[in-house]
């Protein structure tokens, strides 16, 4: 009978601790759920790269055309755009017009950019 009590707080404690246990299992998943968030932010924001967009229309067709020289930039990767842009930034693509253009975007700017124009589809006709 008073064997009862300190096995009763014995098993108390044991549930305590597997109680511990799972809660820092919780916190280690929403750890790597949050981690695994990561490069789904990393993607463009494609409302702030229709904002963004407007300095780039007056040339670039969002039509998905070349005209007058200026090539088409819609339906592409978003990686292989924000490469190309990234390069332009970093003065290894050669264009002048582009290299300005580039240099007074950030990252985030660029991936916006990237997931905007890589969303718009090339329209047919004239
Ligand atoms: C003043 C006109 C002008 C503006 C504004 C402009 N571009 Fe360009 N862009 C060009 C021209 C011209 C080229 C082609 C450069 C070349 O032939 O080397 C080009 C090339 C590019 C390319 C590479 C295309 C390819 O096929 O290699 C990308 C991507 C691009 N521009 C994105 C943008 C984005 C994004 C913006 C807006 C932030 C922008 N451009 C603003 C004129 C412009």
């Amino acid at each position: 009978m008073n064997q009862r009590p300190a096995q009763a707080r014995r098993e108390h404690a044991r549930t305590r601790q597997a109680r511990t246990r799972h809660a820092r299992c919780a916190g280690l998943a929403v750890a790597i759920l949050c981690a695994g968030g990561w490069p789904a932010r990393a993607e463009g924001d494609r409302e702030y790269g229709a904002y963004l967009a407007s300095q780039c229309v007056t040339c670039h067709q969002a039509t998905g055309k070349s005209a007058g020289g200026v090539p088409a930039i819609v339906g592409w990767p978003p990686d292989q755009f924000a490469a190309v842009m990234t390069s332009y930034r970093r003065k290894e693509r050669d264009n002048e017009v582009m290299r300005t253009v580039a240099a007074a975007l950030s990252d985030e700017e660029i991936a916006a950019l990237a997931a905007y124009f890589g969303d718009l589809k090339a329209t047919g006709g004239p």
